[in-house]
């Protein structure tokens, strides 16, 4: 796999976010900040797993720093056929203008979150119906294709059901590993599911129970439940738990850089992982500070 690349291949602005901040053998970190002033300052390689929940493309224009994206020739790595990407952008560029908002927003985000994940890292992105073609297009481009682990349906079943189509209610999220030979991935430590059929397994199985597969029912978070912070967007402890416990170990850097009410670091916290988390919302950063007490605050 491909060495390391400059952050600003990437089209991000050069860091700001002050050297040093982060260090391995430093504290957990809840980072006041637009994401993209603070990527380019981590360092490469360095977190075991990310897991992302951007706000999703709903035709609104997403408020965002101008970016521009810079390809670079004699760049280490073009991923998975960079002319036909390049096509297939242009195609949808012309398409959507919408699409070609968060296609910008988001690319040299996940431009990052390829740069600092270490060889045996993973991505989470999670997303709904609506993003997930595109971002798989996107991530096969950045990753390469045989870096595309899976893509796991979080099925839940709260709120209204329209009568004109099948009701939507699931989210998608997309799995992509750095090296498909190298990376960390331990079904062990998962916790496992009741069998549907419990009558056909044998007892000493349905005393086990049965690995989840990539289709993940889950409640959302309660409205009226202990993990409740308020902050609207939050997802389920046990969603993102599953994918901290089997994509990194104990002591391993985990890293979201979208990260609300800060549900990645609760988990890291329980789960003795380290932890980065950024947002540039003034009320997810305060929400954070209350729910992960070992991590430093800084406004960058
Ligand atoms: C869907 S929410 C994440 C929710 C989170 N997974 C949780 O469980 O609470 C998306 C978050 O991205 C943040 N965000 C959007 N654009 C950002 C940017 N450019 N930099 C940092 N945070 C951003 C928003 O403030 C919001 O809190």
């Amino acid at each position: 796999m491909a060495a390391e690349r400059p952050a600003e291949a990437a089209g991000l602005a050069a860091a700001s976010m002050p050297s040093g901040l982060f260090s391995p053998e430093g504290p957990d970190l809840v980072v006041h900040a637009d994401n993209a002033s603070v990527l380019p300052g981590l360092p490469g390689g360095a977190f075991t797993m990310v897991y992302i929940d951007p706000p999703f493309n709903t035709g609104r224009v997403q408020k965002r720093q101008e970016l521009s994206m810079v390809r670079n020739a004699d760049g280490d790595r073009t991923g998975f056929s960079g002319q036909r990407y390049e096509t297939v952008k242009g195609a949808l560029h012309r398409y959507d203008d919408a699409f070609r908002d968060y296609w910008s927003f988001l690319e040299p985000r996940l431009m990052e979150a390829w740069r600092v994940l270490a060889d045996d890292g993973t991505l989470y992105l999670h997303l709904d119906y609506r993003e997930v073609h595109y971002a798989k297009v996107m991530l096969d481009a950045i990753f390469g294709r045989d870096c595309f682990l899976n893509e796991i349906i979080w099925a839940y079943d709260y709120g209204a059901r329209t009568k004109r189509r099948w009701p939507t209610k699931h989210d998608n999220i997309l799995v992509y590993v750095k090296d498909p030979s190298a990376y960390h991935f331990d079904s062990a430590e998962v916790d496992r599911e009741p069998y549907m059929a419990p009558g056909l397994v044998t007892p000493e199985k349905r005393e086990l129970g049965k690995l989840p597969t990539d289709v993940w029912w889950h409640t959302i978070v309660s409205p009226t439940g202990r993990e409740k912070t308020g902050y609207p967007t939050q997802k389920p402890e046990g969603l993102v738990r599953r994918m901290v416990a089997a994509s990194s170990r104990p002591g391993d850097w985990v890293l979201d850089f979208f990260a609300g009410s800060g549900t990645l670091g609760a988990v890291a916290q329980r789960l003795g992982r380290r932890f980065v988390c950024v947002d540039e919302n003034p009320q997810a950063v305060e929400i954070m500070a209350g729910r992960l007490p070992s991590a430093r605050v800084v406004k960058v």
